[in-house]
């Protein structure tokens, strides 16, 4: 299959991920009720057509952070997604700096930090979660301040992990020991693809920046255990200043969904964050980012630079997300799904794409720049 958009890669990368990989990526927790709204509720944003507005010149640069940027999308953090084709993030880095576009690395990602900006020349943002090992923290912060990480964002929506059934059906999760590591190597087997480029070709397999702390213990079920034993859940706004201590550039807090907690987070002075309910994959139940969205834009969009992520499967729900009041979106399943069917040339693919259908987004609905976009291009706001 030759893939024309997001949904298409989604297949691919059902065909030809090892299933614990392709669910851990695809699934989310419980009964996916959240993720579902994602997804729906962007989609059914309608936007306004507008015509005869001379659209020739459309310019999908932005500036975030002080950073010029060809549009206003990010690849997001998705923990295990190098795992998805060979040295995996340093592909989906490289596809991104080509694009003009920011590239997140995960804390649980499979390639370091140091791998992934000596393949890059800009440097990626980094994501840190609470770990109860502060020393640790504070030795990631350090590798990324000298890496030369522009942006770090502060994911806090995991102080306890949800549930995804999925992970433990595919047996990713819940069989320690010798159970889900035959399990995972059956699955690799039938994907003889992957099992070459990255199983074969693509190692080490364990998860970069942890592995010195794992002292040697690097299979896929000493990382959930780390995970679970290790994020800390008695993190609180006065954690904040800790990490502001430690790191100088500027902070985006990832997993805000209440205006509420926005309001407190530009009170303590970050400089943005993510409204995320961490793609649907912590609290199920939880409303949509694109419902959640307009309300944290009035309370806060003011103080704080905005991002959005959650459903994200084309440009014109990117475009979609600006409307609502985001400044800038970031991908997760979109650009790991693209990895694991095409590799680099996939994320090229999709940021392509998106690119193209941002255009015929803007330019229907009667705007060139990004800045033009508000709800004033949105159907039943006018
Ligand atoms: C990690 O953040 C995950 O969502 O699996």
């Amino acid at each position: 299959m030759k893939a024309a958009s997001i949904s298409d890669y989604r297949a691919l990368a059902r065909r030809r991920l090892p299933r614990f990989l392709f669910e851990y990526i695809d699934g989310g927790s419980y009964a996916e009720v959240t993720l579902g709204r994602n997804v729906a509720d962007l989609e059914a944003v309608a936007l306004r057509q507008r015509v005869l507005r001379d659209i020739s010149r459309i310019d999908l640069s932005t500036s975030l952070f002080g950073e010029r940027l060809a549009m206003p999308v990010a690849l997001g953090p998705v923990g295990l997604a190098g795992l998805n084709a060979r040295r995996g993030e340093v592909q989906a880095a490289r596809a991104a700096e080509a694009a003009g576009v920011p590239f997140a690395l995960s804390t649980v990602s499979a390639c370091p930090l140091a791998e992934v900006a000596g393949a890059v020349k800009t440097p990626p943002w980094f994501q840190l979660y609470m770990i109860r090992d502060r020393g640790f923290m504070i030795d990631l912060m350090a590798q990324a301040s000298a890496a030369g990480c522009p942006v770090l964002i502060f994911t806090v929506d995991m102080p306890v992990p949800g549930t995804r059934y999925r992970d433990y059906r595919s047996g990713l999760a819940g069989a320690p020991g010798l159970g889900g590591s035959l399990r995972r190597f059956g699955q690799a087997l039938t994907h003889p693809r992957w099992a070459w480029d990255v199983g074969l070709w693509g190692r080490p397999h364990h998860l970069g920046n942890v592995a010195p702390v794992l002292a040697g213990k690097t299979g896929l079920n000493d990382f959930f255990a780390w995970m679970r034993d290790n994020f800390d859940p008695a993190i609180g706004w006065d954690d904040l200043d800790f990490v502001r201590r430690h790191w100088k550039g500027p902070i985006l807090l990832k997993g805000i969904l209440d205006p509420d907690d926005a309001r407190e987070a530009a009170a303590r002075g970050v400089e943005g964050v993510i409204v995320s309910n961490h793609g649907g994959r912590q609290l199920d139940g939880v409303p949509s980012t694109a419902r959640a969205l307009p309300a944290i834009a009035d309370a806060a969009g003011d103080r704080l630079t905005l991002m959005a992520d959650g459903g994200i499967r084309s440009g014109l729900d990117v475009v979609r997300m600006l409307a609502l009041g985001a400044r800038g979106v970031l991908l997760g399943r979109a650009w790991a799904w693209a990895l694991g069917g095409g590799g680099q040339a996939g994320v090229a693919h999709v940021l392509e794409l998106l690119a193209a259908e941002m255009r015929v987004a803007m330019g229907l609905t009667g705007v060139t720049r990004i800045d033009q976009i508000d709800e004033k291009i949105l159907a039943g706001r006018e």
